[in-house]
């Protein structure tokens, strides 16, 4: 049985001041019967830890860098996520693959890091419009999952996020038939590459324009075991509201 997860990406969003959001969440859903997960800037992710206390809500990295320590200005390493409290790391997201040019063996690179530094992975395929227009989105979902996955990967230290390019951030969804088909798409995948036993254990989010409004129907969809959430994961009434269509 997999648990569902709500994670909140709050990218490149927030100061101390929306710590406040983190406590209000505390207080409402943070004995949740789902797993809740909040990665914030790296400026934010000890000091959320720490409010966040003994409450069950797991707090993440955006990012790593591939090696574990080094001359690499800026750069954050999975070691050091873990060591501000950090129990899990987005990794491949659209953003950075599209920002800072991450390809799918960067992507795997940190992911081995991640794993090293006993941090679970949320690694993130999508397609563009392009790709979806030219019928093309298994074949760009089947490159990313075979490309960004290390083969240490477990049921419980892998989680994959589909996140369509086009719908994030735009209010814009696929319908359910769409994701659900990629959802089965790349459970057939990991378990064809894993087998049954972890294939079947890894949890898929999907990623892209969800809000309460749109969960309860996205969550129903078979194979989905819960969300990505950027924007509505800045306050904590929308997340609330999407945590509690989980
Ligand atoms: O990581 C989160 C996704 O990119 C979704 O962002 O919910 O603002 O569309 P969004």
């Amino acid at each position: 049985m997999r648990v569902k997860l709500a994670a909140g990406n709050w990218k490149m969003n927030g100061t101390r001041a929306a710590l406040a959001e983190v406590d209000t969440l505390v207080a409402e859903h943070g004995a949740a019967s789902v797993e809740v997960l909040l990665c914030p800037p790296a400026t934010l992710l000890g000091a959320m830890a720490e409010r966040i206390g003994e409450a069950q809500i797991a707090v993440g990295g955006q990012t790593c860098h591939p090696e574990a320590s080094g001359a690499h200005t800026g750069d954050i390493s999975a070691e050091m996520l873990a060591d501000a409290g950090a129990t899990y790391v987005i990794l491949g997201h659209s953003e950075r693959r599209a920002d800072h040019g991450e390809s799918n063996d960067m992507v795997r690179a940190q992911a081995r890091a991640a794993l090293a530094a006993g941090l679970k992975c949320v690694i993130c395929v999508g397609e563009t419009e392009a790709e979806r227009d030219a019928a093309n989105t298994l074949d760009i979902i089947s490159g990313q999952l075979a490309g960004s996955i290390p083969d240490l990967s477990t049921g419980e230290s892998l989680v994959v996020a589909y996140e369509p390019v086009w719908a994030i951030g735009t209010g814009r969804t696929p319908t359910l038939d769409q994701i659900g088909e990629v959802h089965d798409y790349i459970r057939a995948e990991l378990e064809r590459r894993f087998g049954t036993g972890v294939g079947r254990s890894v949890r898929l989010l999907y990623g892209g324009s969800v809000k309460p409004s749109n969960a309860a129907d996205i969550f129903a969809v078979s194979n989905v075991d819960g969300a990505l959430v950027g924007g509505a994961s800045l306050k904590a009434a929308d997340f609330g509201g999407i945590i509690d269509a989980l």
